[in-house]
């Protein structure tokens, strides 16, 4: 495979799927929207089958929640995330007919995505009513330079005839209708209704609006230098139109651009429509499609230069681990305001919701490789403090912060309880993600202004949630009751083991950064109010924290009762009946011992130095009996596992379940959306599992071992303003020192000093 195929995802080259999961697949995003790569004459036509639209990372509305029972407290609303019209849609006319009004016939012929310049091209063959056949090319890029920008040129050629071909840009609908109505809780239902009015009546610059959440963005549809077209009224809209006349074998082509403009709620502006519309003619005024194309290409060569993955052995394996790490990057917010869905910007599926997928399955692979876009990640967190503290108290917590299980706005989104508010691990997990982003980067400012008032407000919650027990089995241990773990096939319990360690971590990290601040910056913790008294509470709560043991099976315990339930007979249960919370009611489901996902297990993977192997392949061994995967957040920390166990077959067979997830809809939901934690779960798998990278105080360890089918694997990553670029082999491994001061790392846990002149190579036995 020559280098430049590397970064083709072509087509043909993919197992056959339905159109919505390609339409998925190949979503073009840059982290302020997403665009579905769609039939574009689709519109709204329901005579074809795909989804068309576009999502703009933080616009929804507000869907008021009806429950039969209302208690106090629930969430009452919840955020959707628009499907905003197709900017790619294209009305064509030929011989009187026009294409949105008697649907033509559309023949998808080829599709190819250049990870390395982000143009996804496509081809469609058209047949008219009239069978009059022509091929239509689209080249489309989401701008990496310029986020607001989506461009695409169109080039059509006739194939059985000449004459007149009409085009038509306009936006007849703006209300994207979904075609299928899926059963499916975790897809999204199409309920937001939005309006539309023209900035200047004569000009296609339309601004979008909800109408609960009151939110409003700009859309601006402008023509490119290489082509002209006039604006003209058709059925009373602002319309770009031309008449072609084609000969067979010439193609015309036209290009345009759209201008996306949102301010975010977070920003407490307003949008000033002349100020945008002129801002956005002058940042397109005199730019060709090859200008942007560029500007836009040049970012993205710099993110695979901090992020590529390069794997030899097996061609394949190394394209689809580069098709994840784009999509992570199309997906992530980059404004402070905005995180990453779980569906990241290419489908409505679960509503265009953040989880803890964000900051426990994504987050890592920007912290090491973009710690720049990890931070902005992590004020998403910040800038939504206040909606986490309003929760809080709503909950009667009396101190510290809530953070929502699902949110956009960073209200609680979540109408089943169960599986949602009370996964309050949430806020353990942030608080993780903040201390791995500083110990990773040094970003001492960071933790300063923001990432210290994020760790001690969590850690604040944990002492108004939990309490200090009484009872015999618990007698002085600090214990945290009613709450769900990662895995929602299991609800409402005491001591869940993965909640508490990470609620413990979460204490001790707010105690750790507390005692260095307070000599650094004491004024820091006068601002927040933490006291000498409050240090030695929380240090007293992490020491305390119960974590339930099954001393007869030698096993972490999920929860204080959970050993003792019977186990789901998971090898008599038909296939068909798989995910179970499509089949089964809940309370059947939470009678058994059965997992949905990872739970126990992930702390086994996120405190390494909890336990030995003997512990750990205890753990392992009986998680992964009575785990489903019926999660697409489960295999990968099972494969990472396996990995640490030397069972080199199953982490093999793990990791190309997750790599592959999307690219063969094997959960069977990638037209809903690609499966972004999973995505992230792929580096996590190549860099923490694979080459055994993890964090040391001040520095890192690396314990590689690539499975048999590989030769190499090549990353880089940041540590402290250095960034080290590491080679494993079958039979060496070899460290680099790319920029930055020497420093002392570990490899096998043996201690190493690398400088700029000075490479490591070691041999690996
Ligand atoms: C998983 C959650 C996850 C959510 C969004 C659910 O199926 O159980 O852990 O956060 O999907 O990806």
């Amino acid at each position: 495979m020559d280098a430049n195929d590397a970064f083709q995802l072509h087509l043909q080259k993919l197992p056959p799927q339905d159109e919505k999961t390609f339409e998925t697949i190949y979503t073009l995003g840059n982290g302020h929207f997403g665009v579905r790569a769609s039939n574009p004459l689709q519109g709204n036509n329901s005579h074809f089958n795909g989804q068309p639209g576009m999502f703009v990372n933080g616009f929804y509305d507000l869907t008021e929640l009806s429950y039969g029972e209302n208690y106090a407290g629930y969430a009452q609303n919840s955020q959707t995330i628009c499907q905003l019209p197709d900017p790619r849609f294209i009305i064509f006319e030929l011989d009187g007919i026009r294409s949105d009004e008697t649907p033509y016939d559309v023949k998808l012929v080829d599709k190819n995505l250049d990870m390395r310049s982000g143009v996804l091209m496509e081809i469609f063959d058209i047949k008219s009513p009239t069978n009059k056949q022509f091929r239509l090319t689209l080249q489309s890029f989401a701008s990496h330079a310029d986020k607001h920008l989506f461009v695409i040129k169109y080039s059509v050629s006739a194939l059985n005839f000449t004459g007149a071909l009409t085009v038509i840009k306009q936006h007849p609908y703006i209300n994207q209708q979904i075609q299928t109505h899926s059963e499916d809780m975790r897809a999204s239902q199409p309920s937001t209704v939005l309006d539309r009015t023209f900035i200047q009546s004569k000009l296609p610059i339309m601004q979008i609006s909800t109408r609960k959440s009151q939110l409003a963005l700009i859309v601006a549809q402008q023509t490119l230098n290489d082509n002209q077209m006039q604006v003209t009224m058709i059925d009373d809209l602002p319309s770009h139109s031309k008449t072609f006349d084609l000969t067979q074998g010439m193609a015309q082509s036209f290009s345009f651009v759209y201008a996306i403009s949102f301010p975010h709620p977070l920003l407490k502006t307003t949008l000033s429509q002349s100020a945008f519309a002129a801002s956005a003619e002058k940042r397109l005024a005199n730019k060709s499609f090859k200008q942007l194309l560029d500007e836009s290409t040049a970012k993205i060569d710099q993110f695979w230069e901090n992020s590529d993955v390069e794997l030899t052995g097996d061609d394949n394996l190394a394209k689809g681990i580069r098709f994840n790490l784009f999509h992570l990057y199309q997906a992530a917010g980059n404004d402070g305001l905005t995180s990453i869905a779980a569906k990241g910007l290419t489908g409505p599926g679960y509503e265009g919701h953040y989880f803890w997928d964000a900051e426990m399955f994504m987050l890592p692979f920007f912290t090491y490789t973009e710690p720049a876009m990890a931070r902005q990640l992590l004020l998403y967190r910040y800038h939504t403090l206040p909606q986490a503290q309003h929760r809080a108290r709503e909950m009667g917590v009396e101190n510290g912060v809530m953070f929502p299980w699902r949110t956009i706005n960073g209200e609680e989104s979540s109408s089943y309880y169960p599986a949602g508010t009370a996964q309050v691990h949430i806020n353990a997990d942030i608080a993780y993600a903040v201390d791995t982003y500083v110990r990773v980067t040094g970003d001492d400012d960071f933790l300063f202004d923001y990432g210290y008032e994020i760790i001690v407000r969590t850690a604040r919650f944990w002492l108004s949630y939990g309490h200090w027990a009484t009872d015999d089995a618990h007698k002085d241990q600090f214990v945290i009751d009613d709450v769900t773990g990662p895995d929602e096939y299991t609800a409402m319990v005491s001591n869940n083991y993965f909640t508490n360690r990470m609620a413990q971590n979460n204490l001790s990290i707010a105690v750790k950064y507390s005692n260095q601040l307070k000599h650094s910056h004491p004024e820091k913790l006068v601002a927040l109010n933490v006291t000498d008294e409050e240090i030695a509470e929380l240090n007293r709560a992490a020491d305390g924290m119960y974590l339930p043991y099954d001393h007869e099976r030698k096993i972490k315990m999920q929860d204080d009762l959970s050993t003792s339930k019977p186990v789901w007979p998971i090898k008599d249960t038909p296939r068909n009946q798989f995910p179970l919370l499509l089949h089964y009611h809940p309370m059947t489901i939470y009678h058994y011992q059965v997992n949905k996902q990872a739970d126990t297990v992930m702390t086994d993977f996120l405190f390494p130095k909890d336990q030995d192997s003997a512990q750990l392949k205890r753990d392992f061994d009986y998680y992964e009996a009575i785990t489903v995967h019926d999660s697409s957040l489960s295999r990968a920390i099972f494969g990472i596992l396996a990995h640490r166990l030397h069972h080199a077959d199953d982490a093999y067979h793990y990791f190309m379940q997750t790599v592959l997830m999307d690219l063969s809809n094997s959960q069977g939901n990638t037209g809903d959306g690609v499966h972004a934690a999973n995505m992230g779960s792929t580096w996590l798998s190549l860099i923490y599992g694979f080459a055994g990278l993890g964090l040391e105080k001040e520095s890192f360890n690396l314990s590689p071992e690539l499975p048999e089918a590989w030769s190499s694997l090549r990353f880089r990553f940041w540590f402290h303003g250095r960034q080290i670029e590491i080679t494993i082999t079958q039979l060496a491994v070899t460290v680099k020192l790319l920029t930055g001061t020497p420093l002392q790392f570990y490899l096998k846990h043996k201690a190493f000093k690398l400088t700029k002149d000075r490479l490591v190579n070691q041999a690996l036995n």
